[in-house]
């Protein structure tokens, strides 16, 4: 079968050697791709946004299974218009995918189907806030509901800390998106990403990872797509993870059948692991990135066994086996990244990275030169992977590799899987 994978990060790079992999996988294509999926099948040129452009690609081609990465073309309903022309698709359809893609949304069904969440009032106005911030007390947190570009969350440690945020959000500081605030209560504990896949009924867990989000060691400086990640995550130890099966999962996938809009693909849960049991902070539709990269390495059922299990709502006969070994990736991003990331300069040493038993190096942002130079061309560049019987050994061999990678003009956290000890 003909496969073919929208997106071009590291997450997507990760999918395509899973995909490649499958016995049934006869050949692979990536739209947009990136240098690392070049190298296991052929990237092709499509507008994703283009659904027609994308159906007619896959008629051509006799393309039998798309695999969407990211949440945008989920979002934007590819899925749906794929299915709706006979194209077999892995992601949920876009009513589905309001579960990343709102907030409300999602506090509505978690509020119907009694999932563990923060406790949270929504407000269009400063003084009712700000009354409600005084009533409540400090820590607590401060959120814009529309999309702010990872500056929308305030986790206030102070009554004044909170009350300036929403001072900043209501003045306008942060556009549309702080027309609405959301106040929460803040959770306490250690944050863990869950992954599970869904075929409308049934729910499987896959596994648990760590992301670090913070641009600087010690959990520093501003909020980044993720800098590195880890699994399995301990914290998410088998009866954490049995309840949140049984407490998070499971009743938000029967509450979006009875809506009418069942779930199909992978949820993520980012989850907060507190002193009462595990508590979600968010859902997100899709693998994440970078936890994907940590995932892939570990998984060894076949990928597309499960992603057709899950079109076809057989994941109930399937449960998916996991290398024992632990996982753990450093990103490589480009100076100035979550600013604005230096493009084009060069990086060498990929070859003599890999060279190291277990190690894969992953490319998210990087660009081959027509004389064959590898430059980075995005944010996060390189997601540096490595397998080892455990955490502390998998990092000490992620970390050997990034010595290896010769890249003046990268830098990345020197202390991912500080928490997995
Ligand atoms: P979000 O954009 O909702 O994923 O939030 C970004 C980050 O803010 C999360 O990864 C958490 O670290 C933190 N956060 C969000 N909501 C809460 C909460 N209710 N309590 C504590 N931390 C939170
Ligand atoms: N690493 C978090 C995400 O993919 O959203």
């Amino acid at each position: 079968m003909k496969i073919l994978l929208i997106g071009s990060g590291g997450r997507e790079h990760a999918l395509a050697g899973a995909l490649a992999r499958s016995p049934r996988c006869s050949a692979l294509f990536a739209a947009p791709g990136n240098p690392g999926t070049a190298a296991l099948g052929t990237n092709v040129v499509l507008d994703v946004a283009d659904h027609a452009a994308v159906v007619a690609f896959c008629r051509t081609m006799g393309i039998g299974l798309v695999v969407v990465g990211p949440e945008a073309p989920l979002v934007a309903g590819l899925v749906d218009d794929l299915t709706a022309a006979g194209i077999r698709a892995f992601g949920p359809s876009r009513a589905a995918a309001r579960l990343e893609g709102s907030k409300a949304f999602t506090k509505a069904l978690c509020d119907e189907a009694s999932v563990p969440t923060a406790a949270y009032a929504r407000f269009t106005a400063a003084e009712p806030a700000r009354a409600h911030v005084r009533e409540r007390g400090a820590p607590i947190v401060v959120k814009a509901d529309g999309l702010a570009a990872g500056k929308g969350v305030v986790v206030a440690a102070t009554v004044e800390e909170a009350l300036a945020a929403i001072d900043m959000m209501f003045s306008g500081g942060l556009g549309a998106a702080g027309e609405e605030v959301v106040i929460e209560e803040c959770l306490v504990g250690e944050e863990a990403s869950f992954f599970a896949l869904v075929d409308g009924e049934t729910a499987v867990p896959l596994a648990s990872a760590q992301d670090h989000k913070r641009v600087g060691d010690g959990d520093t400086g501003p909020n980044t797509g993720g800098m590195g990640a880890y699994s399995p995550a301990p914290v998410v130890t088998p009866a954490v993870a049995e309840r949140v099966m049984a407490e998070i999962v499971r009743p938000s996938v029967a509450a979006m059948k009875a809506r009418g809009t069942p779930f199909r693909g992978v949820l993520f849960a980012g989850l907060m692991i507190t002193a009462e049991g595990p508590k979600l902070i968010e859902y997100n539709v899709r693998f994440g990135d970078p936890e994907c990269e940590v995932l892939m390495p570990r998984l060894m059922t076949d990928l597309v066994a499960l992603i057709e299990a899950t079109i076809d709502g057989t994941l109930a006969t399937l449960t998916p086996a996991w290398r024992d070994e632990a996982a753990l990736t450093v990103v490589m991003a480009a100076r100035g990244y979550p600013g604005k990331p230096e493009a084009g300069t060069p990086i060498r040493g990929i070859a003599e990275a890999e060279r190291l038993d277990g190690v894969t190096v992953f490319h998210a942002g990087t660009k081959q030169q027509p004389d064959g130079t590898l430059v980075s061309a995005g944010g996060r560049v390189l997601a540096v992977t490595a397998l080892a019987p455990t955490i502390a050994q998998a990092k000490a061999r992620a970390y050997e590799a990034v010595d290896r990678i010769d890249w003046p003009g990268g830098f990345c956290r020197r202390d991912i899987g500080w928490r997995a000890g």
